[in-house]
């Protein structure tokens, strides 16, 4: 019994001295499995029946009245400086890793392949005049591509956003001389209805080589390095003529299908090839727009969207995916 008074003098006293960072540490001692108050109550098996009774009353008396204490002074131990309650039981946060997204992604692969292939970058303006969207592009005035439908006009300006990130040619040729060898990456528009393979916002990735003497078989070398680069070793290109105001002639450049190797899937229609980039030789008419001697150059230019060199890359199927930051999506993408 006397040992109980002193005890209990002593847990009071440490318990007011104690300041409450140490009070989880003193409820464990004296209250926890192996704490002091448990353990006399454990031991009072071995004592005679009489006193276990005052013993036993007597201990459980100030194992309340700690319990008392802690429960008091539980709320403001929860309570930080800054008076929020804070749980210091719940198990950590996690912190979710940042990562760089599918089209970003993308993006970045080609401009490496191109610097390592000794070509630098430019920019143009998103807002963009008539005249180098079109008019220094050859492209004449009743071409489609100049619909309204296609095209957003700013209004009461001859300013329009731009369509392609082919003006960025004309930019350039205007600044510089040959030889050339640059490619333009940016965000275009039109006005094309969301599905699972358009945006009315995009990515594109313009490229423009001159020189004396360029062929198309330079363009073929260059852009079929770009496609193994990008695609893996394994990847065949194929040529087919095609239109563009701006070259001539013109070209698709096809991939052997990335998803079924050329053997034939729903992907690539069972025709084993996928289209991914226009290509061509630059229009001496192109030339002409920004001085250049169209005797001594030639050059070949190439535009590609981004989004779908990402969705092939990384298996998507639908481009709405790119854009609806779901964080399930983009975790799980790219591997
Ligand atoms: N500007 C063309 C388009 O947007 C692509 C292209 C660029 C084609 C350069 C040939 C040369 O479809």
């Amino acid at each position: 019994m006397r040992d109980i008074k002193d005890l209990r003098e002593e847990i009071l006293i440490s318990l007011k001295n104690a300041s409450s960072n140490e009070y989880e540490a003193l409820k464990i001692k004296y209250l926890g499995r192996k704490g002091v108050i448990t353990s006399i109550l454990r031991g009072l098996k071995g004592v005679p029946k009489e006193e276990r009774k005052i013993i036993g009353m007597e201990a459980n008396k100030l194992k309340k009245e700690i319990e008392e204490f802690f429960k008091q002074h539980k709320v403001e131990r929860a309570k930080s400086s800054s008076g929020k309650f804070r749980d210091y039981t719940l198990p950590g946060r996690k912190n979710l890793p940042g990562a760089v997204h599918p089209v970003s992604r993308a993006l970045d692969e080609i401009i490496n392949i191109f610097m390592r292939l000794g070509f630098s970058i430019e920019y143009g303006p998103e807002i963009e005049s008539d005249y180098y969207n079109f008019e220094a592009l050859n492209i004449p005035k009743h071409h489609p591509s100049r619909d309204m439908q296609d095209t957003f006009y700013i209004a009461e300006s001859d300013k329009l956003l731009r369509t392609h990130t082919s003006p960025v040619q004309i930019r350039t040729m205007e600044r510089q001389k040959p030889p050339i060898r640059v490619i333009a990456p940016g965000r275009c528009y039109r006005k094309d209805e969301i599905d699972p393979s358009h945006s009315p916002v995009f990515h594109q990735v313009e490229g423009l080589y001159v020189d004396e003497n360029v062929t198309f078989a330079d363009l073929k070398g260059i852009l079929s390095a770009f496609a193994g680069d990008f695609f893996g070793p394994d990847t065949k290109t194929r040529f087919t003529p095609s239109f563009f105001p701006f070259t001539e002639p013109s070209s698709e450049m096809y991939v052997s299908c990335v998803f079924c190797g050329g053997k034939g899937c729903n992907v690539c229609q069972y025709t084993g090839w996928l289209e991914v980039l226009g290509c061509g030789l630059v229009n001496p008419k192109v030339f002409e727009y920004v001085g250049y001697d169209t005797e001594k150059y030639s050059g070949f230019a190439f535009g590609l969207g981004v989004e779908r060199f990402a969705m092939l890359k990384y298996g998507i199927d639908d481009m709405r995916l790119l854009y609806e930051n779901n964080i399930e999506f983009l975790k799980g993408v790219i591997k």
